[in-house]
C-alpha cells in the first residue's frame, strides 16, 4: 500500500479532476432516502450470480448460511441493499439468480467461485441475457461475446439446449472465455475467432438465430471502478467513432433474417453510445423491428431523445445501485402489425418487478407505464468507420 501511495493519491487527485469536486467525501453520492451510517453509491453491492447449469440457487444460499451469512430473502427495495452489513445477503428482486452482498465482500477465493458454482457479475450486466430470454433449443448469436459472462449465462438459460454462436475479435480474450465456459459447465456453443462484421447474415448456419445479444466495444464509461485513463473521458470524436462501430454492428445484427429479438448493451453512459445508436437504427430498421417496453418498474429509462426511448434501460450506481449501463431489446414486428410491443418477459420477472413496484416506496419513482406508441422511419444513416481503439470491459 505504501508503496503505491504517491501512485494512489494521483489516481485520486485525477478522480477529483474527472468528478470536479474539491473533497474526498464528494466522491460519494447519498442516496435518496438513505440515513448517514448505511453505505452509499457510488459503492455498489457484490452480485453473485447462482450459476445453475452446476448448482441451483437454494444450494447455494445454503452454503453461504453454512459459512455464517444470515440469509434475509428476497429485497423489497434498494433501501434494503444499502442497509446490508457484511455478513448478510439477499436474493435479488428482479433477477431470480442473483444473490446480493455487501460491497466490501470479495469472493474470488471463495471454493464456488473457483469451482464455476458461481459468476461474479454486476446485475447490469446480468439484464442482457436475461431480458434476452432465449427458448429451451433456440439458437443464439453473442455477436460480441468475450470474456464471456454473458455467453455462460445464455448457456445457463438455455440449459446447455440450443446453440450459442459466439464471435469476438480478440483472440487472447476467446481464451480466457474458453477456460470460463468449461468451468461454468457450458457446453452449447462455437467461438469464432472473427470480426461479426465479415459473418454473412445468410450462411445456412445462422437460419435458425432467433436471438441476438449484441454488447459491442464501448468507452466503459459506467464502470463504476474503472479511474479515467490518462486521456480523461472520453472526447467527442472517440465516442462519434464509438457510435458508428455500434451502429454498424447493430445494424448487421438486424439483417440476420431470422432473427426476432435482440439485446443491444454497453457499459457506457453517453447518449451517442446508446440512445442515438438505437435511434439511427431504427430509423433505418423501423418498419421491421421495433422496441420492447421491458421491466416496466425498473426505476432508470431511456433519457428522452426520441419517441419510445423510455422503452430502454439505463443503470447507474447512484439510481439502480449497478454500474452504469444501458439496454434496449429489440423485437421483429409481425407482419403487418405497427403496434409498439408490451413486454414479453419471463412472467416470474414480471412478477417480481411488480411486487417491487408495490412495496419500494424508497425506491426511485417507477417509470411510467410507456403508451402505446411506435419508433417513427426515417431515412437511412451512413455507417461511420469502426474504432479499433475501443475498451473492451468483460463486465
Ligand atoms: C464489452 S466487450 C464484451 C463483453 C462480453 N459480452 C461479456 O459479457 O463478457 C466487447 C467485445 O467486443 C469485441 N469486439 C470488438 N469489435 C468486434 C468485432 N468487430 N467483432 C467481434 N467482436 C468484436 C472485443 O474484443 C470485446 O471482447
Amino acid at each position: 500500500m505504501l508503496k503505491h501511495r504517491a501512485r494512489l493519491q494521483a489516481e485520486l487527485a485525477r478522480l477529483k479532476v474527472w468528478k470536479k469536486v474539491n473533497r474526498n467525501e464528494d466522491l460519494l453520492v447519498p442516496v435518496p432516502g438513505v440515513s448517514p451510517g448505511m453505505w452509499q453509491a457510488p459503492q455498489v453491492p457484490r452480485y453473485v450470480r447462482v450459476n445453475t447449469l452446476k448448482t441451483s440457487v437454494e444450494e447455494v444460499i445454503d452454503y453461504f448460511k453454512r459459512q455464517g451469512y444470515a440469509y434475509l430473502g428476497k429485497a423489497t427495495s434498494m433501501k434494503d441493499l444499502c442497509s446490508l452489513s457484511e455478513k448478510q445477503f439477499l436474493l435479488d428482486l428482479h433477477l431470480p439468480d442473483l444473490l446480493i452482498f455487501h460491497p466490501q465482500l470479495d469472493f474470488h477465493k471463495n471454493y464456488l467461485y473457483m469451482a464455476g458454482h458461481i459468476v461474479l457479475q454486476d446485475k447490469a450486466s446480468c439484464l442482457p441475457a436475461f431480458l434476452l430470454n432465449p427458448s429451451l433449443g433456440s439458437h443464439v448469436i453473442d455477436a460480441c461475446a468475450a470474456p464471456g459472462n454473458k455467453t455462460s449465462h445464455l448457456a445457463a438459460i438455455l440449459k446447455n439446449k440450443g446453440q450459442i454462436f459466439a464471435f469476438d475479435l480478440d483472440i487472447m480474450r476467446l481464451t480466457t472465455m474458453s477456460t470460463m465456459l468449461v468451468r461454468a459447465g457450458a457446453t452449447c456453443y462455437e467461438l469464432a475467432n472473427q470480426d461479426f462484421l465479415t459473418v454473412d447474415p445468410y450462411d445456412p448456419k445462422y437460419r435458425e438465430v432467433k436471438y441476438i445479444l449484441l454488447d459491442p466495444s464501448c468507452s466503459g464509461s459506467g464502470m463504476v471502478n474503472r479511474l479515467p485513463g490518462p486521456e480523461g473521458p472520453p472526447s467527442l470524436e472517440r465516442l462519434q467513432a464509438l457510435a458508428g462501430f455500434q451502429r454498424k454492428v447493430l445494424t448487421r445484427a438486424l439483417r440476420f433474417p431470422g432473427v426476432q429479438r435482440l439485446v443491444y448493451s454497453t457499459c457506457s453512459v453517453h447518449r451517442e453510445e446508446n440512445e442515438d445508436v438505437v435511434r439511427d437504427v431504427l430509423q433505418e430498421y423501423g418498419a421491421a423491428f421495433r422496441l420492447v417496453n421491458v421491466l416496466p418498474s425498473w426505476p432508470q429509462r431511456g433519457l428522452a431523445t426520441f419517441l419510445g426511448s423510455e422503452y430502454c434501460l439505463r443503470a447507474s450506481p447512484e439510481e439502480t445501485l449497478t454500474n452504469g449501463f444501458f439496454i434496449a431489446v429489440l423485437e421483429r414486428k409481425p407482419e403487418g402489425d405497427d403496434a409498439a410491443s408490451s413486454s414479453i418477459l419471463p412472467v416470474e420477472a414480471e412478477a417480481s418487478a411488480a411486487s417491487a413496484e408495490a412495496s419500494a416506496a424508497s425506491a426511485a419513482p417507477a417509470a411510467a407505464a410507456a403508451a402505446a406508441s411506435t419508433v417513427a422511419s426515417a431515412p437511412a444513416v451512413a455507417a461511420a468507420p469502426a474504432t479499433k481503439t475501443a475498451k473492451d470491459l468483460g463486465n
